[in-house]
């Protein structure tokens, strides 16, 4: 009979050196020597999916391993890509921070975008006038995270950047030079064919990532994933989109 037991919760941050002494066996209740984890991660962002790695490969409690992960662009460099000895003596290995960004979006989402051919196509070509305009302000502010901003189809560019740079905590009251943001705008259909040409390597670039991870493993003598009869399993999905799922 299995006793039933609530979950148990705790909001920690998890670095990926922590022991896992320290980080997930005071969670277990089972006895000492019987425990048997599986590590699961829904869009475990960055580092967070290298930690999940780390801790399968050394943590023998730890029998099985799923992990969805996103936002390739918040990996440390080095520590979070390459994480495989393979990888890393490969010539041309570096992923830039662009690629490693573009690997994060759904094709089809956007291909989506593209056969409407609306409005909503207007963003990325927003965010990077928005961008030009941050680092006019404040150089050494690069890429901040800006967040969806609601309804960016039915905004003036002047009124999108006013609200991105209230986003990035500078001030909305800049004066804003008009003419060169509507220089940014007419050039839209560019915006959008370059970040189509970057999305056709998304796959390819979240292929190489997860391709690393694994030879990550077996390098650790988790050669014998998912066989034999003391098997352990490791998953590891694509971004968070669910789109280009490349599975392990
Ligand atoms: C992309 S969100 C996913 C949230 C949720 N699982 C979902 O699917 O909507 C990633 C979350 O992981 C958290 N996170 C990232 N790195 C972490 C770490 N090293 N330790 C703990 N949490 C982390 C972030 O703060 C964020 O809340």
């Amino acid at each position: 009979m299995h006793s039933h037991r609530s979950p148990h919760h705790v909001a920690q941050w998890v670095d990926p050196r922590t022991l896992c002494e320290e980080v997930l066996l005071p969670l277990e209740t089972s006895p000492q020597g019987e425990a048997r984890l599986l590590l699961t991660g829904l869009h475990a962002c960055g580092d967070l999916s290298v930690a999940l790695l780390r801790h399968f490969s050394s943590c023998p409690e730890v029998v099985a391993l799923a992990s969805v992960g996103c936002c390739y662009m918040k990996l440390s460099d080095p520590g979070g890509y390459p994480l495989s000895q393979w990888v890393a003596a490969l010539p041309g290995y570096e992923l830039s921070y662009r690629l490693r960004e573009g690997a994060c979006h759904a094709l089809e989402e956007y291909a989506e975008r593209l056969q409407k051919a609306g409005p909503g196509l207007r963003t990325h070509c927003y965010r990077a006038a928005l961008e030009t305009v941050i680092r006019h302000v404040q150089p050494k502010l690069r890429r901040p995270g800006v967040q969806g901003i609601p309804r960016v189809h039915e905004l003036k560019i002047e009124e999108y950047v006013q609200r991105g740079l209230q986003r990035v905590g500078l001030d909305p009251q800049l004066p804003l030079n008009l003419a060169a943001l509507q220089a940014h705008q007419a050039q839209e259909n560019r915006v959008v064919a370059f970040f189509s040409l970057a999305l056709l390597l998304a796959p390819l670039v979240e292929t190489l990532i997860l391709l690393d991870r694994l030879l990550f493993l077996q390098e650790q003598g988790e050669g014998g994933l998912q066989q034999g009869p003391r098997a352990r399993g490791a998953g590891s999905w694509g971004s968070s989109f669910g789109s280009h799922i490349s599975s392990l």
